[in-house]
């Protein structure tokens, strides 16, 4: 099992970050110098993936242009002899061929994944979501693409939430059989505490199997009307073995406020250029 391509939905609304996400793409806010999505993309390239794919909608061509040559701003920064930035800025476009796809209505994650369905082909594939940024030696994707190699199966990446929290996450119930992994018997689509059949959470990191498109396909919408990939993977449980990964890393949550407040500060502090002043700076704000 060799998982050469990815998918990147990134064709919902982003309203937790309204209004900046009025009209720019919640994948291209900035972490610093570089957008959400391009720290995911370099993670999947990280890892041994060699195509992506990316979902976008209407509204979202800024993510379409960022992966794009840019002939007027390369002049100029050739121009004007600062060749550092216009290396950085070749660079981008040099990164990977990128596919889109495009989701024209606002049916959800799962039939996001559906429609790339005729680019994955008879392969299986990675998932990832560009506001989960993930910090780890190993690259989050990659630890899990080694072990859906081992189990010849599909892998999500999970973590240990606290209880007040599984209503903001897909939640397993599973059964432990190794050191960080558990084997799903089921899942649920943000349930409350009560509800919740444990504590692990399901983070923006998938490695799955196109068995798994008959199934979205089937799966209807929530009551939001989105059609959920953790139904669709509910579905999946039912007919092939599927895992749980505890990765080794550290996850932001910068698809919220708070976490994208925490990602930039940490990032900032390793940073090359800002991370001593940065430091400085915290330190002068005396906490
Ligand atoms: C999505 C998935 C959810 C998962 C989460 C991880 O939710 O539907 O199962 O736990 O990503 O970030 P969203 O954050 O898009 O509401």
């Amino acid at each position: 099992m060799r998982v050469r391509k990815a998918i990147f939905p990134a064709a919902g609304r982003g309203t937790r970050f309204l209004p900046a996400t009025k009209t720019l793409p919640k994948e291209m806010l900035p972490l610093i110098d570089k957008p959400l999505i391009h720290y995911g993309i370099e993670e999947a390239l990280a890892s041994g993936i060699k195509s992506i794919i990316i979902i976008t909608c209407r509204g979202k061509s800024a993510i379409e242009d960022y992966f794009d040559v840019s002939y007027e701003l390369e002049m100029l920064l050739q121009e004007r002899e600062k060749t550092d930035l216009l290396q950085r800025v070749r660079e981008i476009s040099e990164l990977v061929e990128i596919s889109y796809v495009r989701q024209k209505s606002p049916l959800g994650v799962g039939h996001a994944i559906y429609i790339a369905k005729e680019l994955v082909g008879e392969e299986p594939f990675a998932v990832l979501f560009a506001d989960d940024i993930i910090q780890a030696s190993v690259p989050c994707i990659k630890q899990l693409i080694m072990a859906a190699e081992k189990l010849k199966s599909p892998v999500l990446a999970i973590q240990q939430v606290r209880k007040e929290e599984t209503s903001k996450y897909g939640i397993i119930q599973g059964e432990k059989i190794a050191d960080r992994l558990y084997r799903i018997t089921d899942m649920v689509e943000k349930p409350s505490p009560e509800e919740a059949p444990s504590d692990l959470a399901v983070v923006g990191r998938y490695v799955l199997t196109p068995e798994l498109f008959p199934l979205l396909e089937k799966t209807l919408p929530d009551k939001s009307g989105e059609i959920q990939i953790t139904d669709g993977l509910r579905l999946l449980t039912q007919q092939v073995p599927i895992y749980g990964y505890q990765f080794e890393g550290t996850r932001f949550d910068a698809g919220s406020k708070c976490g994208m407040l925490k990602a930039i500060v940490k990032l900032a502090l390793e940073h090359p250029e800002v991370g001593v002043e940065f430091k400085e700076y915290l330190k002068s704000l005396r906490l």
